[in-house]
């Protein structure tokens, strides 16, 4: 676990599959230029949500929503702010502050609030109303190259969510034209690790335990069905 000021869990960061086969989309970016929203500016600002708090729910109630977003989420952005005050990461984007933060084992606490602001931005993103389903086109046939179908690919990420300990992230990533399962542990994230995020799920357990107790696996099946936005992994894919 991590605490709101950042102090280290472990950073272990397990990857769970490389399976693989070419990605024919429009090449694979080595995780740059993300959103805007994903990005900031000085001081960073709490991203607002791409849909209103009670639009996930029964999959997520707006009650996890507000205390994952309004509590969780924003101190990890403030934390963030008050640590580079005076810095020069000051006025970098949250993305830069990251790799920065990534590289220098003295600002573990940064990495860790940086990270966690970042990889929730890219949660709400990964999630829709009525999403789960198929994705279509190139990216259906990269997961297909790489999971042998939709359901290898469905039941490797439910089995990264379920296997992670304790707190992480369970990832779709592409690397080196090749789509992979990952999982990370704590604040670790893909962005790091020369690795082109696609779509997350949390799995820590503010994520899910007001609506689901400890019963993860539900959560995750009910997120992966009936939540992940296909169309925001593509664009993902696509991007150089
Ligand atoms: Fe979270």
């Amino acid at each position: 676990m991590i605490d709101s000021t950042g102090n280290p869990g472990p950073t272990r960061r397990d990857f769970v599959s490389s399976a693989a086969l070419a990605v024919t989309a429009a090449g694979v970016a080595a995780s740059a230029g993300f959103p805007a929203i994903l990005e900031g500016a000085a001081p960073l600002s709490l991203p607002p949500l791409p849909w209103a708090e009670n639009a996930l729910d029964p999959v997520i109630s707006a009650k996890t929503i507000g205390y994952h977003y309004g509590k969780h989420h924003r101190a990890y952005v403030d934390n963030v702010n008050g640590l580079i005050a005076g810095t020069p990461l000051e006025g970098q984007s949250l993305e830069a502050i990251v790799r920065a933060a990534a590289s220098d084992p003295a600002r573990k606490g940064l990495f860790n609030n940086a990270a966690q602001a970042w990889n929730h931005s890219f949660y709400w993103n990964s999630l829709k109303p009525k999403g789960g389903g198929k994705p279509e086109g190139s990216l259906l046939q990269g997961v297909e190259a790489a999971f042998g179908s939709f359901d290898g690919f469905r039941k490797e990420l439910l089995e990264a969510g379920m296997t992670q300990f304790g707190s992480g992230w369970a990832w779709l990533v592409a690397e080196g034209g090749k789509l992979k399962v990952v999982k990370t542990a704590n604040a670790d994230t893909p962005l790091t690790s020369g690795q082109t995020p696609l779509l997350v799920i949390d799995v820590w357990e503010h994520a899910y335990y007001l609506d689901y107790q400890n019963r993860r696996k539900d959560y995750l099946t009910a997120v992966v069905d009936g939540l992940l936005d296909w169309e925001f992994a593509a664009k993902n894919l696509a991007r150089k």
